[in-house]
Protein backbone atom coordinates (compact mmCIF):
# COMPACT_ATOMS: atom_id res chain seq x y z
CA UNK A 1 0.00 0.00 0.00
CA UNK A 2 3.00 2.14 -0.36
CA UNK A 3 2.13 5.67 -1.45
CA UNK A 4 -1.55 5.36 -1.05
CA UNK A 5 -3.51 7.07 2.27
CA UNK A 6 -4.98 4.38 4.45
CA UNK A 7 -8.25 3.55 2.83
CA UNK A 8 -11.52 5.35 5.00
CA UNK A 9 -14.85 4.58 3.83
CA UNK A 10 -17.58 2.01 4.69
CA UNK A 11 -15.02 -0.56 3.20
CA UNK A 12 -12.04 0.13 4.47
CA UNK A 13 -9.78 -2.73 4.92
CA UNK A 14 -12.12 -5.23 4.16
CA UNK A 15 -11.50 -7.60 0.96
CA UNK A 16 -13.83 -8.63 -1.90
CA UNK A 17 -14.30 -10.71 -4.76
CA UNK A 18 -16.71 -9.53 -7.34
CA UNK A 19 -17.76 -12.10 -9.91
CA UNK A 20 -18.81 -10.65 -13.47
CA UNK A 21 -16.60 -8.05 -12.26
CA UNK A 22 -15.42 -6.64 -15.72
CA UNK A 23 -18.88 -4.91 -16.74
CA UNK A 24 -22.00 -3.86 -15.85
CA UNK A 25 -23.62 -4.36 -12.41
CA UNK A 26 -20.38 -6.13 -11.50
CA UNK A 27 -18.04 -3.70 -12.87
CA UNK A 28 -20.21 -1.07 -10.73
CA UNK A 29 -20.13 -2.50 -7.67
CA UNK A 30 -16.31 -3.20 -8.23
CA UNK A 31 -15.64 0.57 -8.35
CA UNK A 32 -18.34 1.29 -5.62
CA UNK A 33 -16.38 -0.62 -3.26
CA UNK A 34 -13.13 0.29 -4.22
CA UNK A 35 -14.33 3.90 -3.56
CA UNK A 36 -15.44 2.51 0.26
CA UNK A 37 -11.94 1.48 0.60
CA UNK A 38 -11.99 -1.76 -0.16
CA UNK A 39 -9.26 -4.23 -1.91
CA UNK A 40 -11.28 -5.84 -4.78
CA UNK A 41 -10.31 -8.87 -6.60
CA UNK A 42 -12.09 -8.70 -10.52
CA UNK A 43 -13.00 -12.27 -11.49
CA UNK A 44 -14.17 -12.40 -15.18
CA UNK A 45 -13.88 -14.14 -18.34
CA UNK A 46 -13.06 -11.12 -20.17
CA UNK A 47 -9.05 -10.24 -19.25
CA UNK A 48 -8.72 -7.27 -21.27
CA UNK A 49 -11.89 -5.59 -19.43
CA UNK A 50 -10.81 -6.90 -16.05
CA UNK A 51 -7.13 -6.07 -16.28
CA UNK A 52 -8.35 -2.41 -17.58
CA UNK A 53 -10.34 -1.73 -15.00
CA UNK A 54 -7.89 -3.13 -12.15
CA UNK A 55 -5.42 -1.02 -13.88
CA UNK A 56 -7.21 2.19 -13.44
CA UNK A 57 -7.82 1.32 -9.88
CA UNK A 58 -4.38 1.05 -8.62
CA UNK A 59 -2.97 -0.69 -6.19
CA UNK A 60 -6.55 -1.95 -3.96
CA UNK A 61 -7.99 -3.49 -6.95
CA UNK A 62 -6.71 -7.25 -8.96
CA UNK A 63 -8.13 -8.97 -11.95
CA UNK A 64 -7.84 -12.68 -12.01
CA UNK A 65 -9.42 -14.43 -14.81
CA UNK A 66 -12.38 -16.73 -13.60
CA UNK A 67 -14.54 -18.55 -15.15
CA UNK A 68 -16.53 -19.59 -12.20
CA UNK A 69 -18.24 -22.74 -13.96
CA UNK A 70 -15.11 -23.91 -13.15
CA UNK A 71 -14.29 -25.26 -9.61
CA UNK A 72 -10.58 -24.96 -9.87
CA UNK A 73 -10.89 -20.96 -11.59
CA UNK A 74 -13.39 -20.18 -8.50
CA UNK A 75 -11.25 -21.52 -6.08
CA UNK A 76 -7.80 -19.75 -7.20
CA UNK A 77 -9.35 -16.37 -7.59
CA UNK A 78 -10.93 -16.76 -3.45
CA UNK A 79 -6.90 -17.96 -3.02
CA UNK A 80 -5.68 -15.18 -4.65
CA UNK A 81 -7.62 -13.02 -2.60
CA UNK A 82 -6.16 -14.15 0.74
CA UNK A 83 -2.74 -14.25 -1.08
CA UNK A 84 -3.13 -10.78 -2.09
CA UNK A 85 -4.93 -9.18 0.64
CA UNK A 86 -4.83 -11.25 3.41
CA UNK A 87 -8.52 -12.33 3.90
CA UNK A 88 -11.61 -12.13 2.36
CA UNK A 89 -14.97 -10.28 3.81
CA UNK A 90 -16.76 -10.02 0.76
CA UNK A 91 -17.80 -12.67 -2.20
CA UNK A 92 -20.53 -10.79 -4.58
CA UNK A 93 -21.47 -13.78 -6.83
CA UNK A 94 -22.53 -11.84 -9.79
CA UNK A 95 -21.35 -13.17 -12.98
CA UNK A 96 -24.45 -14.21 -15.73
CA UNK A 97 -26.09 -14.54 -18.98
CA UNK A 98 -28.84 -14.66 -20.20
CA UNK A 99 -28.41 -18.35 -21.25
CA UNK A 100 -31.20 -20.44 -23.23
CA UNK A 101 -33.75 -18.30 -24.99
CA UNK A 102 -37.31 -19.79 -26.76
CA UNK A 103 -40.16 -22.05 -26.33
CA UNK A 104 -40.10 -23.97 -23.60
CA UNK A 105 -40.47 -26.73 -26.41
CA UNK A 106 -37.85 -25.95 -28.26
CA UNK A 107 -35.17 -25.16 -25.24
CA UNK A 108 -31.46 -26.95 -26.42
CA UNK A 109 -30.56 -28.96 -23.52
CA UNK A 110 -26.87 -28.04 -23.65
CA UNK A 111 -28.01 -24.08 -23.41
CA UNK A 112 -29.78 -24.94 -20.35
CA UNK A 113 -26.94 -26.90 -19.09
CA UNK A 114 -24.59 -24.01 -20.14
CA UNK A 115 -27.36 -21.44 -18.11
CA UNK A 116 -27.35 -23.65 -15.30
CA UNK A 117 -23.58 -23.76 -14.83
CA UNK A 118 -23.12 -20.32 -14.91
CA UNK A 119 -26.01 -18.54 -13.02
CA UNK A 120 -26.73 -21.34 -10.27
CA UNK A 121 -23.48 -23.41 -9.94
CA UNK A 122 -21.25 -20.59 -10.23
CA UNK A 123 -22.65 -18.83 -7.70
CA UNK A 124 -22.79 -22.44 -5.31
CA UNK A 125 -18.91 -22.66 -6.02
CA UNK A 126 -18.68 -18.71 -4.96
CA UNK A 127 -20.52 -19.54 -1.47
CA UNK A 128 -18.78 -22.82 -1.41
CA UNK A 129 -15.09 -21.21 -1.63
CA UNK A 130 -15.88 -18.16 0.36
CA UNK A 131 -16.80 -19.85 3.60
CA UNK A 132 -14.19 -22.36 3.13
CA UNK A 133 -12.29 -18.94 3.82
CA UNK A 134 -14.83 -17.59 5.76
CA UNK A 135 -15.53 -19.85 8.42
CA UNK A 136 -12.46 -20.00 10.07
CA UNK A 137 -12.19 -16.39 9.71
CA UNK A 138 -15.70 -15.78 11.53
CA UNK A 139 -17.18 -13.20 9.74
CA UNK A 140 -17.60 -12.66 6.00
CA UNK A 141 -20.24 -11.42 3.64
CA UNK A 142 -22.08 -13.41 0.87
CA UNK A 143 -24.07 -11.72 -1.87
CA UNK A 144 -25.69 -12.90 -5.08
CA UNK A 145 -27.04 -11.43 -7.98
CA UNK A 146 -30.93 -12.57 -8.93
CA UNK A 147 -33.85 -10.90 -10.98
CA UNK A 148 -36.97 -9.64 -11.14
CA UNK A 149 -37.55 -12.74 -13.07
CA UNK A 150 -36.92 -14.99 -10.10
CA UNK A 151 -39.66 -14.17 -8.81
CA UNK A 152 -42.40 -12.85 -11.48
CA UNK A 153 -43.46 -14.74 -14.48
CA UNK A 154 -43.08 -13.34 -18.05
CA UNK A 155 -40.13 -11.00 -17.59
CA UNK A 156 -37.09 -13.25 -18.32
CA UNK A 157 -36.20 -16.78 -20.21
CA UNK A 158 -37.51 -20.07 -18.40
CA UNK A 159 -34.42 -20.97 -17.49
CA UNK A 160 -32.81 -18.28 -16.57
CA UNK A 161 -35.79 -17.13 -14.14
CA UNK A 162 -35.38 -20.84 -12.84
CA UNK A 163 -32.14 -20.62 -11.87
CA UNK A 164 -32.28 -17.29 -10.67
CA UNK A 165 -35.18 -18.49 -8.61
CA UNK A 166 -32.87 -21.10 -7.55
CA UNK A 167 -30.40 -18.19 -6.18
CA UNK A 168 -32.74 -17.16 -3.73
CA UNK A 169 -33.25 -20.58 -2.10
CA UNK A 170 -29.95 -21.47 -2.12
CA UNK A 171 -28.91 -17.65 -0.28
CA UNK A 172 -31.69 -19.12 2.02
CA UNK A 173 -29.88 -21.84 3.29
CA UNK A 174 -26.74 -21.30 3.24
CA UNK A 175 -27.56 -17.79 5.47
CA UNK A 176 -29.01 -20.22 8.21
CA UNK A 177 -25.72 -22.45 8.15
CA UNK A 178 -23.53 -19.70 8.12
CA UNK A 179 -25.23 -17.25 10.71
CA UNK A 180 -23.55 -19.11 13.43
CA UNK A 181 -19.78 -18.52 11.98
CA UNK A 182 -20.61 -14.98 11.51
CA UNK A 183 -21.47 -14.85 7.96
CA UNK A 184 -24.57 -13.20 6.37
CA UNK A 185 -25.70 -14.53 3.05
CA UNK A 186 -28.03 -12.17 1.03
CA UNK A 187 -29.43 -11.98 -2.17
CA UNK A 188 -29.79 -8.50 -4.37
CA UNK A 189 -32.40 -8.04 -7.03
CA UNK A 190 -31.66 -5.95 -9.74
CA UNK A 191 -34.49 -3.89 -12.15
CA UNK A 192 -33.64 -3.47 -15.65
CA UNK A 193 -30.41 -1.91 -15.76
CA UNK A 194 -28.33 -0.36 -18.67
CA UNK A 195 -25.61 -3.13 -18.94
CA UNK A 196 -24.58 -4.80 -22.23
CA UNK A 197 -26.64 -8.01 -21.22
CA UNK A 198 -29.68 -5.26 -21.08
CA UNK A 199 -28.37 -3.48 -24.82
CA UNK A 200 -28.22 -7.67 -26.38
CA UNK A 201 -31.80 -7.60 -25.73
CA UNK A 202 -33.18 -4.09 -25.83
CA UNK A 203 -30.85 -1.91 -28.20
CA UNK A 204 -28.55 -2.55 -31.50
CA UNK A 205 -26.63 -5.02 -29.68
CA UNK A 206 -24.56 -5.46 -26.13
CA UNK A 207 -22.19 -2.13 -26.99
CA UNK A 208 -25.22 0.05 -27.78
CA UNK A 209 -25.41 1.21 -24.34
CA UNK A 210 -26.73 4.78 -25.01
CA UNK A 211 -29.72 2.83 -27.12
CA UNK A 212 -30.47 0.70 -23.75
CA UNK A 213 -30.42 3.75 -22.27
CA UNK A 214 -33.35 5.32 -24.21
CA UNK A 215 -35.40 1.72 -24.48
CA UNK A 216 -35.58 1.43 -20.72
CA UNK A 217 -35.81 5.14 -20.38
CA UNK A 218 -39.40 4.51 -22.64
CA UNK A 219 -40.69 1.80 -20.12
CA UNK A 220 -40.59 4.74 -17.63
CA UNK A 221 -40.45 2.40 -14.60
CA UNK A 222 -39.16 5.60 -12.40
CA UNK A 223 -37.55 9.16 -12.74
CA UNK A 224 -34.31 7.75 -14.95
CA UNK A 225 -33.29 4.06 -16.06
CA UNK A 226 -31.51 2.19 -13.38
CA UNK A 227 -27.79 2.00 -13.49
CA UNK A 228 -25.08 0.08 -12.45
CA UNK A 229 -24.17 2.66 -9.56
CA UNK A 230 -27.79 2.45 -8.68
CA UNK A 231 -27.98 -1.43 -7.56
CA UNK A 232 -24.02 -1.08 -6.77
CA UNK A 233 -24.97 1.12 -3.75
CA UNK A 234 -27.97 -1.50 -2.66
CA UNK A 235 -24.75 -4.05 -2.42
CA UNK A 236 -22.36 -1.76 -0.98
CA UNK A 237 -24.87 -1.62 1.74
CA UNK A 238 -25.39 -5.68 2.47
CA UNK A 239 -21.80 -5.65 2.26
CA UNK A 240 -20.97 -2.84 5.12
CA UNK A 241 -21.09 -2.90 8.51
CA UNK A 242 -24.50 -0.81 8.62
CA UNK A 243 -26.12 -4.24 7.50
CA UNK A 244 -24.36 -6.15 10.18
CA UNK A 245 -27.61 -7.93 11.41
CA UNK A 246 -29.01 -8.28 8.41
CA UNK A 247 -28.91 -11.95 6.60
CA UNK A 248 -31.16 -13.97 5.08
CA UNK A 249 -32.78 -11.19 3.12
CA UNK A 250 -33.53 -10.46 -0.81
CA UNK A 251 -32.84 -7.21 -1.43
CA UNK A 252 -34.88 -5.33 -4.86
CA UNK A 253 -33.05 -2.76 -5.95
CA UNK A 254 -35.28 -2.61 -9.02
CA UNK A 255 -37.62 0.58 -9.56
CA UNK A 256 -40.61 -0.96 -7.78
CA UNK A 257 -40.27 -3.63 -10.60
CA UNK A 258 -41.54 -6.28 -8.50
CA UNK A 259 -42.74 -4.81 -5.26
CA UNK A 260 -44.50 -1.64 -7.30
CA UNK A 261 -44.95 -3.07 -10.48
CA UNK A 262 -48.60 -2.28 -11.74
CA UNK A 263 -50.37 0.80 -13.13
CA UNK A 264 -51.61 1.69 -9.80
CA UNK A 265 -55.28 1.80 -11.07
CA UNK A 266 -57.00 2.61 -8.27
CA UNK A 267 -54.82 5.96 -7.35
CA UNK A 268 -54.54 7.10 -11.31
CA UNK A 269 -56.04 8.04 -14.46
CA UNK A 270 -60.16 8.18 -13.64
CA UNK A 271 -59.37 7.51 -10.35
CA UNK A 272 -57.39 10.65 -9.40
CA UNK A 273 -59.69 13.17 -8.54
CA UNK A 274 -62.21 10.52 -6.92
CA UNK A 275 -60.58 10.25 -3.59
CA UNK A 276 -63.00 8.36 -1.05
CA UNK A 277 -64.13 4.81 -0.72
CA UNK A 278 -66.34 2.27 -3.30
CA UNK A 279 -68.84 -0.16 -1.57
CA UNK A 280 -70.73 -2.51 -3.65
CA UNK A 281 -69.47 -1.52 -6.91
CA UNK A 282 -70.48 2.45 -6.44
CA UNK A 283 -68.93 5.09 -4.79
CA UNK A 284 -70.09 5.91 -1.16
CA UNK A 285 -69.73 8.75 1.34
CA UNK A 286 -68.81 12.72 0.26
CA UNK A 287 -65.17 13.80 -0.14
CA UNK A 288 -62.72 15.12 2.90
CA UNK A 289 -62.16 18.32 3.56
CA UNK A 290 -58.75 18.12 1.50
CA UNK A 291 -60.95 16.83 -1.58
CA UNK A 292 -64.09 18.91 -0.78
N1 LIG B 1 -28.85 -5.81 -16.45
C1 LIG B 1 -30.00 -6.14 -15.91
O1 LIG B 1 -31.02 -5.51 -16.20
C2 LIG B 1 -30.08 -7.24 -14.90
C3 LIG B 1 -31.29 -7.41 -14.21
C4 LIG B 1 -31.39 -8.42 -13.25
C5 LIG B 1 -30.30 -9.22 -12.99
N2 LIG B 1 -29.14 -9.06 -13.67
C6 LIG B 1 -28.00 -9.91 -13.33
O2 LIG B 1 -26.92 -9.08 -12.96
C7 LIG B 1 -25.71 -9.78 -13.19
C8 LIG B 1 -24.76 -8.92 -13.98
O3 LIG B 1 -25.32 -8.68 -15.27
P1 LIG B 1 -25.03 -7.35 -16.12
O4 LIG B 1 -26.33 -6.82 -16.54
O5 LIG B 1 -24.07 -6.49 -15.41
O6 LIG B 1 -24.40 -8.04 -17.43
P2 LIG B 1 -23.01 -7.88 -18.15
O7 LIG B 1 -23.10 -8.77 -19.33
O8 LIG B 1 -22.66 -6.45 -18.33
O9 LIG B 1 -21.96 -8.49 -17.09
C9 LIG B 1 -21.89 -9.86 -16.82
C10 LIG B 1 -20.44 -10.23 -16.61
O10 LIG B 1 -20.37 -11.61 -16.25
C11 LIG B 1 -19.25 -12.17 -16.91
N3 LIG B 1 -19.39 -13.61 -17.07
C12 LIG B 1 -20.26 -14.29 -17.85
N4 LIG B 1 -20.05 -15.62 -17.75
C13 LIG B 1 -19.02 -15.79 -16.88
C14 LIG B 1 -18.32 -16.91 -16.38
N5 LIG B 1 -18.62 -18.16 -16.76
N6 LIG B 1 -17.33 -16.71 -15.48
C15 LIG B 1 -16.99 -15.45 -15.10
N7 LIG B 1 -17.59 -14.33 -15.57
C16 LIG B 1 -18.60 -14.51 -16.45
C17 LIG B 1 -19.23 -11.46 -18.27
O11 LIG B 1 -17.96 -11.58 -18.89
C18 LIG B 1 -19.58 -10.05 -17.87
O12 LIG B 1 -18.44 -9.27 -17.60
C19 LIG B 1 -26.09 -11.09 -13.89
O13 LIG B 1 -26.14 -12.13 -12.94
C20 LIG B 1 -27.49 -10.80 -14.42
O14 LIG B 1 -28.24 -11.97 -14.58
C21 LIG B 1 -29.00 -8.08 -14.62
Amino acid sequence: MSGEAAPTGRLADKVAVVTGGASGIGAGTVRAFHAEGACVVIADLQAEAGAALAAELGERALFRRTDVTDEGSVSDVVDAAVAHFGRLDVMFNNAGIIGAVGPIDRTRTEDADLTIAVNLRGVLLGMKHAARVMKPQGSGVIISTSSPAAVMGGVGAHVYSAVKAGIIGLSHSVAAELRPFGIRANVVIPGAVVTQMTADLVAGGADDLAGAEAALDRSRYMSRPLRPSDVAAGVVYLASDDAAFVTGVVLPVDAGMTGAGGPSSMAAATYADQAGRREGGRRVGDPGPEEA
